[in-house]
């Protein structure tokens, strides 16, 4: 381990607060001489990005342009900014190619990659493995970010604020709280990156981890950086219902693209399957209201066996789990929120209002969803502008020297606790046993 030192530097060239795709992909693309601290607030897989099912969007080719172009538009209620649209589309095939050159490994089929589909695509146009997608990408970028000699990664590590100068017209660090030993402590840094996942922790029900609170955008608001849409939440209208507490189960809307039907009491379908995720969360909603029921049905037989058990094993398995052969078997489904589409303000390179903070992934509002997200354009905008606000971090202006931090409002000394990477190497090996 290049990186195994047993202090953190006092002073970084950039933090990045996150450790899913964005903010993993990012610290990739700073160069060697950069120096980067990662943190997380959990433990290295408590990632968003690690859930991910269903895949991540490529171009076909270039006469998919338009219709891409258009499935993304019209899914996002045409609120999408349509040039952070384009670049991502224009970026997403070399994007994929990086990422299998990485080492991610997306299902084939005659040699050639295979493409599903999900709910608002006009055509297969989604790159996958199995059914856990993000584990795949974010796996790889973890394992290629810690052979990095210049990037620290500290998971259990949370933000607790930015540093700024007495104005709040610059960035100039973060203070951060190591959560075993609850030492506080402040780190400045020339630039600070906030990909700090979404909001679902907010939520009773939610896909997402219960870590993920919002922290990004909480800082965002408390130093006047702007915030775009807070209240563009999106419903995935399949999780798995269970009675008890805690984070939903996704059943992945690539299993609707592949066949499967949502019924209702009674067996019968009552919405078409492909239709934006909005639209269908709110036809089960008023299904549910009318049966006067806690959930509706998904049929999983019309995929075919084959499929579900080669592309779908995890979803087959966990259901299994919860008591449902979904082999012979609807399993009962319902809508719970799932993703994020508000976030901090920022351009086509994660630049937010204030000097030296970027946003990048799920935190930021960069506009490219609009109002409703089109499924598995998350992973692909997350690691394109990533990549984008890293190229800018180090092509950009760094403001001048670094200014004093707020003495009276962070007067814990600076006590660094012991960087803990060897920890991560075992917490990685555990979760692949
Ligand atoms: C899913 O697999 O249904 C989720 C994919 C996404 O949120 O884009």
């Amino acid at each position: 381990m290049g990186n195994a030192q047993s202090e953190l530097n006092p002073e970084y060239d950039v933090i990045v607060v996150g450790a899913g795709v964005a903010g993993l992909n990012l610290a990739l693309h700073l160069p060697d001489c950069c120096r980067t601290l990662v943190v997380c607030k959990g433990g290295i897989k408590e990632s968003d990005s690690y859930l991910a099912q269903g895949g991540i969007c490529v171009l076909r080719d270039k006469s998919d342009f338009k219709s891409y172009y258009e499935d993304t538009m019209r899914a996002g209620h045409f609120e999408n900014d349509s040039a952070t649209v384009k670049c991502m589309i224009e970026h997403s095939r070399e994007t994929i190619d990086e990422l299998i050159s990485l080492g991610v490994r997306f299902a084939t089929e005659n040699g050639a990659l295979a493409y599903t589909r999900e709910g608002a695509h006009s055509r297969p146009r989604i790159v996958f493995h199995e059914d856990c997608t993000g584990k795949e990408i974010t796996s790889r970028l973890l394992k290629a970010v810690l052979r990095l000699p210049n990037v620290t990664v500290r998971p259990h590590t949370t933000m607790l604020d930015i540093l700024c100068d007495r104005e709040d017209t610059v960035c100039l660090g973060a203070v951060l709280r190591d959560n075993r030993t609850g030492n506080v402590f402040p780190v400045r840094a020339g630039n600070t990156v906030l990909a700090t996942g979404g909001v679902g922790g907010l939520f009773r029900h939610s896909t997402n981890f219960r870590l993920l609170t919002g922290d990004g955008l909480a800082v965002a608001l408390r130093h006047g950086v702007l915030i775009d849409h807070a209240d563009y939440i999106q419903f995935h209208p399949t999780t798995l219902y269970t009675e008890g507490r805690g984070r939903r189960f996704l059943i992945s809307e690539s299993l609707r693209g592949e066949g499967a039907h949502l019924i209702n009491a009674k067996g019968r379908r009552f919405v078409d399957e492909l239709l934006p995720r909005d639209v269908v969360t709110q036809a089960i909603y008023r299904e549910m209201e009318r049966e006067g029921s806690n959930f509706v049905r998904i049929d999983l037989r019309p995929v075919g066996e084959e499929t579900l058990i080669d592309h779908f094993p995890s979803i087959v398995s966990r259901c299994k789990k919860e008591g449902y052969d979904v082999l012979k078997e609807p399993a009962p489904v319902v809508p719970a929120q799932h993703y994020f589409m508000g976030g901090v303000r920022s351009d086509l390179y994660g630049r937010t209002t204030m000097p030296n903070l970027y946003a990048v992934g799920e935190t930021c509002c960069n506009g490219v969803h609009g109002r409703n997200r089109l499924a598995s354009n998350s992973l692909l905008e997350s690691v394109i502008f990533a990549k984008r606000a890293a190229e800018d971090i180090v092509n950009g202006t760094p403001a001048a020297g670094i200014p004093d931090y707020r003495p009276e409002r962070y007067e814990n000394p600076v006590r660094l606790a012991r960087s803990d990477q060897k920890n991560v190497l075992k917490e990685m090996k555990q979760h692949e046993r």
